[in-house]
């Protein structure tokens, strides 16, 4: 993520760019507040707090849902084997055609679409699903359709991360996973929540399942 990382400044060029993201992200967000949810991108310090236990080695396949202007798409493109497969979705046209531009990946549209996605690349789950979907303003249905694309996407013994700005989501995922665990990161506009689930419980994935078109 820039040089900033290695603690330095960044350069009037990166600076620039930030800048520009800022503004991309502050725009979508005032024509879509309950789609973009977030005034701004997600911190250098959220998106390493979402991937502290990640085993990038034994991770095949990562999809990323609600890719925004591609901050953390940048941190899994850097850290992911290169021998493994990424499927980043944004459902906003302006940003998914600048992350496909600048980062020269395939970004999918909707994440209720994700097993379908993988269906069709011949991927049978995915191993880690990041998200920044934000779950506190979607509509019900939205966030429905969504987890059940997770649930029957996600391997057994796969991992979801997300995050939010509250602990609003913590009841839902622990009804859907066995394990859920959270941590807040202050270093972030607004503070987020990090949650990070595994394990679909049983009586949730053969539901999802069956229902698969
Ligand atoms: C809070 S932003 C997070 C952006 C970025 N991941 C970050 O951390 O800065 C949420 C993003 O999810 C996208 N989004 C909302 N609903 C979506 C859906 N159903 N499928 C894919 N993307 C969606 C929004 O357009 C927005 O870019």
């Amino acid at each position: 993520m820039f040089s900033q990382r290695n603690g330095n400044r960044p350069n009037i060029t990166e600076q620039a760019e930030l800048i520009k993201e800022k503004l991309l992200f502050a725009r979508k967000f005032a024509a879509a507040p309950r789609t973009v949810g977030s005034v701004t991108p997600s911190s250098p310090q959220l998106i390493s707090s979402m991937f502290r236990n990640v085993d990038w080695q034994n991770t095949e396949v990562v999809a990323e849902l609600g890719a925004g202007t591609g901050v953390m798409t940048k941190e899994i493109l850097k850290r992911k084997d290169p021998g493994s497969r990424f499927f980043a979705f944004e459902i906003e046209k302006e940003l998914r055609g600048r992350l496909e531009n600048d980062l020269k990946i395939d970004v999918y549209d909707d994440a209720a679409k994700l097993p379908q996605v993988l269906k069709a690349a011949d991927c049978k789950s995915a191993d880690l699903i990041v998200s920044g979907l934000p779950f506190a303003v979607l509509p019900n249905s939205v966030t429905v359709a969504v987890m059940r694309a997770v649930m029957r996407a996600l391997s057994d013994n796969g991992t979801f991360i997300a995050f939010q700005y509250s602990y609003h989501m913590k009841s839902t995922f622990e009804r859907l996973f066995e394990d859920v665990s959270t941590r807040l990161v202050v270093m972030n506009i607004p503070p987020a929540v990090v949650y990070e689930c595994r394990g679909v419980k049983k009586q949730h994935r053969p539901a999802m399942r069956g229902k698969e078109q």
